[in-house]
């Protein structure tokens, strides 16, 4: 049997043989991650949790989403009690993965007070039909329950028609990104193309295009952003979050009163664009590994970037939004009573230790600043119709 090299595969070669023979990393990067038949989360390969590629928060146990809960809960019940109550509320959801936050949460909800699923939409964004499917199954015994999910475009839902709370966990991070070289002197696009000889895919280079251009002027001029950092060696090379804009300006025109919560890996611009980072951030993961070639089995594992705080601040704030806070995941869901969660395991768990410590172990992963706890939380808010002071208890 013929097997093919890990960084060759059929399907990706001939598109890009199709399309000329190279293309953008952005356009690579798209590929692999939403392609309806090969793609990584299109197809709805990706695995996610313990026994897959790469774990997130929510895939980890239900308590990621109950402690979110407690936040959505309490947005929820302040909007119900103010302004907001004569208005339907909505609580969507960007980028359900496998459907495990949504899952967790409605049941989160469930537990404190039928009224309160009751009396919302959860709707459910999700670009990718392979990931709409495991959502589907994940959620469908809520569905025969009644509860109101649902699976919308973003173009299916009215401007200034969202009254609610808005969610993005790790959803950034898998929006393809532009990945700037410096190379020669002077700043070029990194592409990909095929190596003629043993038909691998490597890495190539395009030229700058005049709108990342003026972005990264712009970034400049307005966030002293420099690229490529004045010590950067031949060779540096960093992401571009050009998608992110459009992403939040989407969401802002839909938004009439709501918060936006977005959770993700981020980094300051001192520590992202630095000559230290000179490979930037975006890597991918299989069976749990960090890999160390991106262009290795395209379409068959995570690929993924980091967010820049700055620049994602910057987007948002530059359309309207009003940046409520910023804390570390760890912090945050201390403050929502993670402690209190870990002490409880004690009780729940008294004669069942192997599941006591899988819990303990899942809780502690979530708060472990070298892993999940280093995660930011930003929390934006829109409204359009009166100025209102909102707590936020995962903000203290
Ligand atoms: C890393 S997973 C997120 C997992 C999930 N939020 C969780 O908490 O486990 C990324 C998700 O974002 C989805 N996605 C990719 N591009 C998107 C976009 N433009 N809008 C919304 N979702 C997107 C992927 O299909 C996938 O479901």
């Amino acid at each position: 049997m013929k097997s093919s090299p890990v960084n060759n595969q059929d399907w990706l070669v001939k598109k890009i043989i199709k399309m000329g023979g190279t293309i953008s990393f952005y356009e690579y990067m798209n590929f692999v991650l939403n392609d309806p038949i090969n793609g990584y989360y299109g197809s709805g390969k990706a695995e996610l949790g313990f026994k897959g590629d790469f774990i997130t928060s929510s895939s980890l146990s239900d308590d990621f989403a109950c402690l979110v809960g407690k936040q959505v809960e309490d947005w929820l019940i302040q909007f119900k009690s103010g302004f907001l109550s004569n208005k339907r509320l909505a609580v969507i959801e960007f980028g359900a993965g496998d459907g495990s936050f949504m899952s967790g949460l409605i049941k989160y909800l469930l537990g404190r007070s039928e009224n309160i699923p009751a009396g919302v939409s959860f709707i459910i964004i999700e670009p990718n039909e392979g990931m709409v499917k495991k959502q589907k199954n994940k959620l469908e015994k809520f569905l025969n329950l009644g509860i109101n999910i649902l699976w919308k475009s973003l173009e299916e839902i009215e401007e200034n028609n969202i009254n609610g709370i808005v969610i993005a966990n790790e959803v950034l991070d898998a929006l393809p990104v532009e990945r700037i070289t410096f190379l020669r002197g002077k700043l070029l696009r990194q592409a990909v193309s095929i190596d003629q000889k043993s038909r691998k895919l490597i890495f190539d280079e395009l030229p700058l295009t005049a709108e990342l251009g003026r972005s990264i002027e712009l970034a400049k001029s307005k966030l002293g952003i420099v690229i490529p950092p004045e010590d950067a060696f031949e060779g540096w090379t960093s992401e571009w979050h050009v998608d992110n804009s459009a992403w939040l300006k989407a969401i802002y025109e839909k938004i009439n009163n709501g918060i936006l919560l977005i959770i993700d890996y981020g980094k300051e611009a001192k520590n992202y664009y630095t000559s230290k980072k000179s490979n930037g951030m975006v890597v991918s993961y299989k069976n749990q590994k960090m890999m160390n070639n991106i262009l290795d089995f395209p379409g068959n594992c995570d690929l993924t970037s980091h967010v820049c705080i700055e620049t994602l601040i910057n987007d948002a704030e530059t359309l309207g939004f009003n940046t409520v806070g910023i804390t570390k995941q760890g912090e945050a869901l201390l403050a929502l009573g993670l402690a209190e969660r870990l002490y409880g395991i004690q009780k729940e768990f008294k004669e069942d230790l192997s599941n006591a410590l899988l819990r303990r172990e899942a809780l502690l992963r979530l708060v472990d600043p070298v892993c999940l706890g280093d995660f930011k939380w930003f929390v934006f808010n829109k409204f359009t119709e009166k100025k209102i002071n909102i707590n936020s208890t995962c903000l203290r």
